[in-house]
């Protein structure tokens, strides 16, 4: 038995804290040994509360020195706790002095102050600043900050805070500072600091109501050649949060700032960005299409939060989604409009939705299952998923499908009128929603709640003499852990009905049909070939009428909804949508039906001992893939995403007990015979698609490439030399990352002679390019000939290195989860080397170990000989001595 279960806490437990702070002043006196930190807290007593102590939270700091109102606090005036510091009643209005020493250089879990490559870094959300001084450190404490950096003058020639550079100079001894002062009042988690040896680009910019702001973008010398595209991101993201909602940047300067060593993406720190470098660095030598594509996203994102989380912030981190959901679907929203056109639109819709039925939909079943607003947690660093993030992105992508795109501005013009300055809850953005529409969102509130993906289960009828044609909902959602027995959502299901010819037919709802009243319906025009039904009960009827022949219904129209849909199409009906639906996104829906349900028959007749052959195949999925392939009039970005076969964990998702081998055989199988099958049309699309003459980002070449790419992974599937040699040349040719990393990749998965050769001239080429070698682990981790031996040597690599999340993830992460034939071995090798990995990484950084605990969450999902070898992982990682309480929750909660 443990003793050191860890604490949960509970969202019914919030009170509001026994004190407020209104200033904070700081001096820093930066050594990676020893930074000297003097806090002077002028707090007063929030009569609202009913604790009377005052209570600082403070975690690997040194206390120095401690005085309040000007004397020196004795021992007994005090307690130092597990990791906070109580004053028994103090006056009301209380100006306390702190002094602290921390150990950056130390730092490994790169959370408070740290060190990066020689330079300071500060990340506090959620819980850093504690481990940068005591304070209230929560996010309803917001503070107005002033904070003078000092530090040696040629180590650190840059010194960075929030807001604006109020003062700087001379020390005299070799040493400068700088004075940075922050106008807005903000919490703890959105204090930054930065000093170190960086060089940025810069540019005025002219915001909308005439200021001029400065934008810098700062990274380490020699990368000055790589900041353009954040720079342009950046300008792009100010301007369209300009146009869609009226929200205007607040500053004089905003920085965005690299760093190479980082937990996350970025942190949207006030007036001072920190980002890993993987969401900065770009230029077509180093970067992908898709990380051109993620850096703007990411950039939008943390600049977005300017308003949806900085002055507008959480109450506490149960509301956590309150910011990131809005943020991401800011940034989704962002992008699609980047791109422009409406293909454009509906590919990244598409992405978006891979992304959250790939990892959200598995954890929403899992034992880490959670709502959008969570009611407790142990470790708030566990809690930055893909619920929050993605689930809760599609929660307000939901308001804007039921209100209208005017309607959801309305709501937001409200939320801000009625919260900027404050620390709010989730409900208070649904009531903004639901106030400025008029509209009833109470039963809405069950998206926040209630974890679990919803089951909508939709069966027709039609009626040939009276031209009706019925459908009938009926949803559902699994038990979570918690909650056993759920109520039903308010789920907008957008549809449309589609004639023999594949033309939408106008809709007509029946006038006072069972449940087809015209709330649930929008309709400016009188007949819209696009309906959104709005379902309230467990099962729910709604007749259309004048429908003078048998319909194809196409259901849940740009996935309006974070649902499972289940409908029994034909074959030839889902073949039908692919080639007609105008809803894109449902053409690309429709095919990735077909596929999985062909994929999941392949895997029965595997399981029944059934050999792999042509016999087994029927023609239905080559024709939709042909058709589409040679379907010129489609955009390729769209082409791509259509011919790509659901992944392996899509597919593990669908079944019962989950087979990987058998998973992986049949994906390859039926990759090889689309390409045998397809192969003179996948060569065509490979020329048609070659984008010659000078690198591009944009969507349009980027999308060109990346048909060109999959044909030509479908191709390498065949493992030909004709295939090899096509490869081979694209890699000796290639004047940008993406088309040199698709060809690499193509050729390490094949048997082509070259492939060595090639990951060694690649590694010379780019040894210099952190980045770029991080591609380079991870392409040979998830490659299907890396075993878990291979992946042992490649971590004896001297360029390999366990400190660096980026590096980490590259090779371990892309391996246990991207991996999963290999990561899945039946000697159960795999899970004994991620135990060993998990319990390395606790004692480095508990962040990272948590977020590789995480891959064994569905283990009781899998074959009972492979669940034996995957609990015995987990209780070997139970077992170990000092675990973090971030480790310990996620492998607690999986064993439950
Ligand atoms: N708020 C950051 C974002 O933009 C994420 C920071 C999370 N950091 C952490 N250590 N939990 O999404
Ligand atoms: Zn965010």
């Amino acid at each position: 038995m443990r003793t050191d279960t860890p604490h949960t806490i509970y969202r019914k437990d919030y009170a509001s804290p026994s004190f407020f702070v209104d200033t904070v002043e700081m001096g820093f006196d930066l050594d990676p040994d020893a930074t000297i930190v003097a806090t002077r807290l002028t707090m007063r007593r929030n009569p609202a509360s009913r604790g009377k102590t005052l209570v600082l939270y403070g975690e690997s700091l040194r206390l120095v020195a401690l005085r309040m109102n000007g004397k020196a606090l004795s021992k007994r005036a005090y307690t130092l706790g597990h990791g906070t510091l109580e004053i028994a009643n103090p006056p009301d209005e209380v100006v306390l002095e702190i002094e602290t020493v921390t150990q950056p250089s130390q730092n490994t879990s790169l959370m408070g102050l740290y060190v990066s490559n020689g330079n300071f870094f500060t990340q506090c959300e959620a819980e850093g600043f504690r481990k940068i001084t005591f304070f209230p450190d929560r996010p309803d404490v917001m503070a107005t900050y002033k904070v003078m950096l000092r530090a040696d003058k040629e180590k650190y020639p840059v010194l960075l805070g929030n807001g604006n550079l109020v003062e700087q100079g001379d020390l005299g001894d070799g040493r400068h500072y700088a004075v940075w002062e922050d106008p807005f009042r903000k919490p703890s988690y959105l204090f930054a600091l930065v000093a170190g040896n960086l060089v940025c680009q810069e540019e005025t910019f002219r915001l909308q109501d005439g200021r001029d702001a400065l934008l810098q973008v700062w990274v380490e010398e020699g990368n000055l050649d790589k900041t353009q595209h954040a720079m342009e991101s950046l300008k792009n993201s100010i301007r369209w949060d300009e146009e869609r909602f009226g929200l205007e940047l607040d500053l004089d300067r905003f920085m965005i700032v690299a760093v190479s060593d980082f937990n996350m993406g970025a942190m949207e720190n006030k007036g001072l960005n920190i980002f890993n470098t993987k969401y900065v660095l770009a230029n077509p030598r180093i970067a992908t299409d898709v990380d051109f594509a993620n850096i703007e996203s990411v950039v939008g994102h943390e600049y977005f939060h300017n308003w949806t989380g900085n002055r507008v912030t959480c109450r506490d981190w149960f509301q956590l989604s309150l910011k990131e959901g809005l943020t991401v679907f800011r940034d989704q929203e962002f992008s699609a409009d980047m791109i422009g056109t409406d293909s454009g639109r509906a590919v990244k819709r598409i992405e978006d939705v891979r992304v959250l039925r790939q990892a959200q939909f598995p954890e929403d079943a899992g034992p880490m299952a959670h709502p959008v607003r969570p009611d407790s947690y142990v470790e708030i660093n566990n809690f930055y998923t893909v619920t929050i993030y993605e689930k809760g992105s599609e929660v307000v992508r939901m308001y804007q499908t039921l209100l209208g795109r005017d309607g959801f501005r309305k709501g937001m013009d409200l939320y801000f009128q009625r919260h900027d300055g404050q620390a709010v809850e989730c409900d208070d953005f649904r009531r903004a929603m639901a106030d400025a529409s008029g509209r009833n969102l109470d039963q809405f509130e069950l998206w926040y709640s209630q974890a679990g993906t919803p089951r909508v289960t939709v069966a027709t009828r039609y009626d040939e003499m009276s031209n009706i044609y019925t459908m009938s909902f009926t949803q559902s959602c699994p038990p979570t852990p918690g909650q056993p027995k759920k109520l039903p959502f308010h789920i907008p299901v957008a549809v449309g009905l589609l004639d023999s010819s594949g033309r939408d037919i106008p809709l007509r709802l029946q006038k006072g049909g069972t449940e087809g009243s015209s709330e649930g319906v929008h309709a400016n025009d009188p007949a819209p070939t696009t309906m959104v039904l709005e379902l309230t009960q467990q099962t729910q009827t709604f007749d259309f009428v004048g429908v003078l022949e048998q319909p194809v219904p196409s259901l849940l129209r740009n996935f309006s909804a974070p649902v499972v849909l289940e409908y029994d199409y034909t074959d030839a009906e889902l073949g039908f949508l692919m080639a007609n639906d105008s809803d894109p996104f449902n053409r690309w829906e429709a095919g990735q039906r077909l596929a999985l349900r062909r994929m999941l028959s392949l895997v029965r007749e595997v399981k029944q001992g059934a050999a792999l052959d042509a016999s087994l195949l029927d023609t239905a999925l080559t024709d939709a893939f042909r058709v589409t392939l040679t379907d010129t009039s489609l955009d390729p970005a769209f082409r791509e995403l259509a011919l790509t076969l659901p992944s392996e964990s899509v597919v593990a998702e669908q079944m019962e007990v989950v087979d990987p081998q058998a998973i992986h055989a049949v994906r390859r199988f039926l990759r090889r015979s689309l390409a045998q099958a397809l192969r003179a049309e996948w060569l065509a699309a490979y020329e048609a698609n070659l984008t010659p003459g000078e690198y591009s980002p944009d969507a349009e070449s980027a999308g060109k490439r990346g048909l060109k790419n999959l044909a030509l992974s479908y191709l390498l599937d065949l493992d030909e030399s004709d295939g090899h040699q096509l490869a081979q040349s694209q890699y000796d040719a290639a004047n940008n990352m993406t088309d040199r990393l698709s060809a690499l990749g193509a050729l390490v998965n094949s048997s082509a002679p070259g492939r060595e050769d090639a990951l060694a001239r690649f590694y010379d080429e780019f040894e210099n390019e952190a980045l770029v070698i991080d591609k380079w682990f991870s392409l040979q981790a998830v490659s299907y000939n890396t075993d878990v031996e291979a992946v042992r040597a490649l971590m004896r690599h001297p360029a390999f290195s366990l400190k660096n999340p980026n590096r980490a993830r590259s090779l371990i992460f892309s391996f246990c989860s991207g991996n999963p034939a290999q990561f899945h071995a039946p000697d159960g090798s795999g899970y004994a080397y991620w135990a060993e990995l998990v319990i390395t990484l606790n004692a480095l950084n508990p962040q990272v170990a948590a977020r590789l605990a995480r891959v064994m969450d569905r283990w009781r999902k899998y074959e009972p000989a492979l669940q034996r070898n995957m609990r015995n992982a987990l209780e070997d990682v139970a077992a170990a001595k000092s675990l973090s309480k971030d480790v310990l929750e996620v492998i607690t909660k999986s064993l439950a």
